[in-house]
């Protein structure tokens, strides 16, 4: 069997697996992966420049090779182009987005520098799979060095609308790009079409009914892969954290009252500020469950250079404070809001105690926290989740309470309609959501990106 080779910008730390930091493609790739698997990328840490020569590791069968960021790539690359540009241009939010011509040549440049880092570490018969949008000129810079093997990508994050691409000065390039590879995988069907709408409107060209398309002689076939977990090892992981120390002081801490989980890195298109004005909201205008429920916000900082999201965790800060002044009694706090990462099986425990998982991004390519969620509970006794019809697990899940998370006063009457839910209709949509989280799994996603790499149907 051909090895794997993953390639993508953020890279576990081999020390870490079994808790990994926040971010659902380690999350959803290290839940997947086959002994024998190669996983390329950066090390997580900045050094004068840019590495060359990457540090190999082997740990649980499988096999890491890092390189670092020089400094002045690590701002122009990762906080600049990656995180300042694409990332909020693909989420649809182009006010928040900025352009520097320098940082997009840095991209470029580091782009390559992955390829020339990758080459000597390469097999003839590699399959290589290369993650997300800090990474779309890899395959071509591979390409240029001659490499053949066969060349996946899967794009993590929404796809942009066309009209929202064309804000991007170098969109035709990027686009070529990612026709370089043999397949490139989308989160949803609605990615999918609008890439098509995207290769429509750029090169004039249609993707045929079997969603494959030559471009510059090259053949690349677009394909759905939903992102997964595995569900029932993360169901047990909820039942064995239920009994821990941690849970039961959390159930202690309730005094009865029901809980209510956000679970999410501190990124403005996880919509935490209209959540909390949605919450704040709710209290006011149903009193009736005021002291009854206690709203959990867990939020991993992120991405703390880029000042929007400085900004960001400034104004949750301001509304906790007021959310908590307004309405907290003395023996009772509405809202508890922690800016930390905290361990999954802890996590787990947590999702599982709660009666409303609150999921409301902005905008999400999947999101992976409402499968937890779901995958975390009693199926007799299942919470409610509630989840954005913006999140790319909003197209496999219909069977949760959906919200418009702009919406503030939709999102309040879904905070009441979930706590007054009958346990039947309970049993009946989580029954429902469980069996898509099952079969969508971990290891269905990375079977079927592979499969269809190794040139399936
Ligand atoms: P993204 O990839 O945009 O971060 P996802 O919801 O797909 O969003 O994945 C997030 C992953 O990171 C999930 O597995 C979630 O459990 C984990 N996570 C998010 N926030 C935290 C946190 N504060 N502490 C620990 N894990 C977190
Ligand atoms: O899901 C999108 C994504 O960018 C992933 O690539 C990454 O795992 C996660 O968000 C966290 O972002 P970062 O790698 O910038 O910390």
């Amino acid at each position: 069997m051909a090895r794997l080779v993953i390639v993508s910008n953020r890279v576990p730390d081999p020390n870490e697996r079994a808790s990994p930091r926040a971010g659902g493609l380690v999350v959803g790739l290290a839940e997947a992966l086959v002994p024998g698997t190669l996983w390329f990328g950066w090390s997580g840490h900045r050094a004068e420049t840019t590495g060359t020569i990457p540090k190999v590791t082997d740990a649980a069968g499988l096999t890491y090779a890092t390189i670092d960021l020089g400094e002045a790539d690590y701002r122009a690359f990762y906080l600049g182009f990656a995180n300042s540009t694409l990332w909020p241009l693909f989420h649809m939010m182009p006010s928040l987005a900025v352009f520097d011509r320098a940082d997009y040549s840095i991209y470029r440049k580091v782009n390559e520098a992955f390829a020339e880092a990758l080459l000597p570490l390469l097999r003839p018969d590699d399959l290589i799979w290369v993650h997300d949008y800090q990474l779309i000129g890899v395959a071509a810079a591979l390409r240029a060095r001659g490499v053949t093997n066969r060349i996946g990508f899967f794009l993590h994050i929404p796809f942009p609308a066309p009209a929202v691409l064309d804000i991007l000065p170098p969109a035709t390039d990027l686009l070529a790009e990612l026709l370089a590879h043999d397949v490139i995988g989308v989160q949803t069907a609605r990615d999918r079409t609008l890439f098509a709408d995207a290769v429509r409107a750029v090169f004039d060209q249609a993707i045929s009914p079997d969603h494959r398309i030559s471009h510059n002689g090259h053949r690349t076939h677009i394909i759905v892969t939903p992102v997964g977990i595995d569900a029932r090892a993360f169901n047990a992981m909820a039942v064995r954290a239920s009994q821990r120390v941690e849970t039961r002081r959390m159930i202690e801490s309730l005094a009865g009252r029901a809980l209510m989980i956000g679970v999410d890195r501190l990124d403005y298109t996880k919509g935490l500020p209209a959540r909390f004005d949605a919450y704040e909201r709710f209290l006011a205008c149903y009193p009736q469950h005021r002291r009854k429920l206690s709203f959990l916000q867990i939020a991993a900082p992120s991405r703390e250079e880029v000042e929007r999201y400085r900004a960001l965790r400034e104004e949750l800060d301001h509304k906790t404070g007021a959310i908590n002044g307004a309405f907290s009694d003395f023996d009772w706090v509405p809202l508890r809001y922690m800016t930390r990462t905290v361990g999954r099986t802890l996590i787990a425990g947590f999702y599982r105690t709660a009666r409303i998982g609150l999921v409301t991004p902005l905008r999400d390519g999947m999101n992976l926290v409402a499968k937890e969620y779901i995958a975390a509970q009693n199926p007799l006794d299942p919470g409610v989740l509630i989840l954005s019809i913006f999140a790319g697990a909003a197209e496999g899940l219909p069977e949760a309470v959906p919200v418009n998370p702009f919406d503030i006063d939709a999102v309040a009457e879904a905070i009441h309609a979930a706590l007054v839910m009958p346990e039947d209709e309970r049993i009946e949509r989580h029954s429902a959501m469980l069996a898509r989280v099952q079969s969508e799994s971990a290891s269905a996603y990375c079977q079927s990106f592979v499969a269809a790499l190794t040139g399936g149907p």
